[in-house]
């Protein structure tokens, strides 16, 4: 394909894409496609002569679309949002377009200095205190991860390198082998399974601190945990706390916890991965207040902020913990600006070497949206939460079970879990509207998460009555 060809293509693709997104809600949320149902509709290896691209695209529609889940759909109400925008999409092709890799700032400076000036801004945005912003020479500063799990697993290894480095230094006679097997890092019992998974790459043992009865982890429970470790010889080193949790989108007790945090020299993690991007509404901010007790803090902005995956936004307070847990510097990395104040090279902050240029989805998504158009669209699904919760509570064979704070309704039928189980079945089995569930205690429970940029209140009821339709089948079925 030549720049003439590339031109005239993509052209044909924005338009693609643009009918693809138009008339979403025209197609079939969840796909009725069983498990292997492309490898008999595929070659068995790559073409030896070059094909034409007529004959890819039109693959697409026969091959490809039949196995999407359309995340985008209005009728997508599972897991939590993935955030999509046409501005994003753009800068996403122009970042294609340059496909410069980030590694260093001299490996492309604009790469590098562009993510530390959006990260500001969007710290501000979020009224961040100012020592996690890298502006005016600070020692904080954000990057961009791909993913929340990434983000905990970097803050993790970060606090496990600190308190190996501040043990030995109280008792020489350690190894960091020594110190390792008793460092102990802890979460909620809300928290997502990748906090646990990175304390399996970390290493290191986790602990559940369990939750009260509005699914918050309180400094009282940390507090006991931390001392019954204590007494046993155990180094309690880290604590990821969760505000917006992924089952019921609760909040842990940032005031209560940060502090013990700070007293006992243990990493304060805040894993917001949904719920953070409603801290632009100044309503919201409120729910970040402890984060000054904070060591590190993370928010996928591509979640619920508009911007395309990846773009895993995180702070630190101080960046030399990054950069003193992974630096490694190979001669041909160097490029002799390294100590240049507040130039970084985001490759001590992450675990892959490469880098995209992220940044410029989060910068050409907060021009064209403003803050003002960001807290809106926020404001418009927390509304259709709302919503819908009520819906529910005007039903008296339904519950609600968990408080609705975000984009998030935790609902079941009174009843069984079994009952719960099969009435979620056949919603999407139905394949109208597609949902996820969680536990909550012992209650089998159904997610209503508000997930689709266009997602409106007619898609809202159309659910509602749709799973009242199923629900009376079903309750019919089980009176016989
Ligand atoms: C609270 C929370 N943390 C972490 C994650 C994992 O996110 P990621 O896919 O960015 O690692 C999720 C995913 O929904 C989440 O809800």
């Amino acid at each position: 394909m030549d720049a003439a060809e590339f031109r005239k293509r993509g052209k044909e693709m924005v338009d693609y894409i643009a009918d693809y997104l138009e008339k979403i809600e025209k197609r079939q949320v969840f796909p009725d496609v069983q498990p292997g149902y492309l490898r008999p509709l595929l070659p068995d290896s790559a073409p030896e002569e070059p094909e034409t691209y007529e004959n890819i695209l039109k693959d697409v529609e026969k091959i490809i679309m039949p196995g999407v889940t359309h995340w985008h759909s209005p009728y997508f109400f599972a897991y939590f949002p993935t955030a999509n925008s046409f501005p994003a999409i753009l800068a996403d092709m122009l970042s294609a377009g340059i496909g410069c890799i980030g590694f260093s700032w001299a490996s492309s400076p604009v790469c590098t200095e562009l993510e530390t000036v959006m990260l500001d801004w969007l710290g501000k945005m979020i009224n961040l205190p100012p020592n996690f912003l890298a502006e005016k020479n600070g020692q904080g500063g954000g990057v961009i991860q791909g993913t929340a799990s990434e983000a905990t697993l970097v803050a993790m290894l970060a606090a496990r390198t600190k308190a190996i480095h501040r043990v030995i230094s109280e008792n020489e006679k350690l190894t960091p082998e020594d110190v390792m097997g008793k460092l102990v890092a802890y979460t909620s019992d809300q928290a997502h399974s990748s906090v646990e998974k990175d304390s399996l790459i970390a290493g290191v043992k986790i602990k559940q601190i369990p939750t009260d009865d509005k699914f918050a982890v309180r400094g009282s429970a940390l507090r006991k945990a931390i001392d019954n470790d204590k007494a046993t010889g155990l180094i309690p080193f880290f604590f990821c706390a969760t505000l917006g949790t992924t089952p019921c989108c609760s909040f842990d007790k940032l005031l209560e916890l940060g502090p013990i945090c700070n007293e006992e020299n243990i990493w304060l993690h805040i894993d917001a991965a949904y719920a953070g991007s409603s801290f632009i509404c100044p309503e919201f901010r409120y729910l970040l207040d402890g984060v000054e007790f904070a060591d590190s803090f993370n928010f996928n902005a591509h979640k619920w902020l508009l911007v395309n995956f990846d773009c895993s936004a995180m702070w630190v307070k101080k960046r030399s913990d990054l950069t003193r847990a992974f630096k490694i510097d190979p001669i041909y990395l160097k490029h002799g600006y390294e100590e240049s104040g507040h130039i970084t090279d985001y490759r001590h902050w992450q675990i892959p070497l490469g880098r995209r240029f992220r940044s410029l989805k989060l910068w050409f998504v907060l021009r064209m949206y403003g803050v003002k158009g960001l807290q809106e669209y926020i404001r418009k699904h927390i509304k259709l939460a709302h919503e819908f919760k009520d819906l529910v509570l005007q039903d008296d064979r339904f519950e609600i079970c968990a408080d609705v704070i975000m984009g998030l309704v935790c609902f079941r039928l009174k009843g069984s879990n079994k009952l719960n189980e099969e009435l979620l079945k056949s919603i999407n089995n139905a394949r109208r509207i597609h949902l996820v569930p969680c536990h909550l205690r012992e209650k089998f429970v159904l997610r209503f998460a508000i997930c689709a940029r266009t997602v409106e209140s007619a898609h809202v009821q159309f659910a509602w009555k749709h799973i009242v339709d199923l629900a009376n089948e079903l309750l019919k079925v089980h009176k016989q």
